[in-house]
């Protein structure tokens, strides 16, 4: 069994690989800061359920803080590293652009140079659709040129690849990028799509609809993309310097989501259709060839499945999912 450091372990996908780790017997040591991007009690609660293994360590830091990043890989002597840590988000790198420079850039780097001084490590970590930017040849492809992003996210993103390329050319650390494609599930992310369109439907609240509707996304369940990770941390088969789309193969149009969440909660959205925001791409949609040939990897969970999780998860936990809801409120006004 592996001594597994996993970075944004509070955080939506972080929880879920965490918990994947530890049920499988592995030692994890989880890094968070516990930022108020969303609210904390959401990854807190996370945190308290890894706390239920005996194996789990959790280690409050930011990762933008040498000193402290050096001192947790000196203390706990990790053999893998699953980085996934990061300011998420393209419309909050809208206004809020130095947030990204420190997580995932100044934080990046503090990760990595810690990880190739660890002898015969891998280093696996996310990346995003978004470095496909403005690209309309679909499936996006891992041999796709990748040089327009358009977000500040997703140019932080690319940077996070190049910077993985050049350790394994200096260092030979051995890396893995996961590009991953719009991932939900239960547990997840309050600042997404998914989440504030049942919130809203389920509070009677009006819905905002991006680009008129226009959009689609390769929604891909985080159970699915978990099994992919666990195949990117362990698999003896990588090269040294690895890029893999991690996403559903299924896109589905923003209208079509809508019309399976309105079935799921048997509530009829209010809709407002507003214009596409600066930074989102309209489509994505991924070539998942090589992540099948390289993982093993075969998403399983299609939309209406997952949403129904979704959805059964998020009336279970409603005194949570209702403070979620307020720390927003009160965040906006
Ligand atoms: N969820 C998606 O659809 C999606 C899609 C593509 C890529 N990703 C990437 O996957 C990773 C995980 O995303 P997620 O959806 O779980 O997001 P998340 O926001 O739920 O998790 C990120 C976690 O990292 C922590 N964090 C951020 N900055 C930190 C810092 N400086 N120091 C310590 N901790 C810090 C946050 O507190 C949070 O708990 C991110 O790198 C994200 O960019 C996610």
């Amino acid at each position: 069994m592996s001594r597994v450091l996993v970075t944004g372990s509070a955080g939506f996908i972080g929880f879920h690989i965490a918990r994947r780790l530890l049920s499988n017997k592995h030692n994890v040591i989880g890094i968070d800061n516990f930022n108020s991007y969303y609210a904390p009690i959401l990854k807190r609660t996370r945190t308290d359920i890894l706390h239920t293994f005996r194996d789990f360590i959790s280690v409050e830091l930011d990762l933008s803080d040498q000193d402290s990043v050096e001192k947790c890989f000196r203390d706990y002597q990790p053999e893998i590293v699953c980085h996934l840590a990061a300011q998420a988000g393209v419309r909050y790198s809208l206004r809020n652009p130095y947030a990204y420079e420190k997580s995932n850039v100044a934080g990046f780097l503090n990760i990595i140079e810690q990880a190739r001084q660890l002898e015969g490590t891998r280093f696996v970590y996310a990346s995003s659709s978004s470095v496909y930017g403005g690209n309309t040849k679909m499936p996006y492809s891992e041999s796709d040129p990748v040089n327009t992003p358009i977000s500040l996210y997703a140019a932080t993103k690319r940077a996070n690849e190049m910077i993985a390329y050049t350790y394994h050319h200096l260092y030979g650390l051995q890396t893995v990028g996961l590009r991953f494609f719009t991932v939900y599930g239960e547990w997840g992310r309050p600042d997404m799509a998914y989440w504030s369109f049942v919130e809203n439907m389920l509070h009677g609240e009006t819905i905002r609809v991006f680009n008129h509707g226009r959009n689609s996304r390769d929604f891909t369940f985080v159970d699915d993309i978990v099994s992919g990770m666990e195949k990117a941390l362990f698999s003896p088969s990588l090269d040294g310097y690895e890029i893999i789309n991690l996403g559903n193969n299924q896109p589905v149009q923003l209208m079509e989501f809508i019309a399976v969440l309105e079935d799921l909660t048997g509530v009829l959205a209010r809709k407002e259709m507003i214009p596409a925001q600066p930074g989102d791409v309209v489509s994505t949609y991924a070539d998942i060839s090589r992540a099948q040939e390289k993982l093993g990897f075969h998403p399983r969970i299609g939309i209406h499945e997952g949403l129904a999780r979704f959805v059964r998860w998020f009336e279970k936990e409603e005194s949570l999912t209702r403070a979620v809801r307020a720390f927003r409120k009160r965040a906006e006004s």
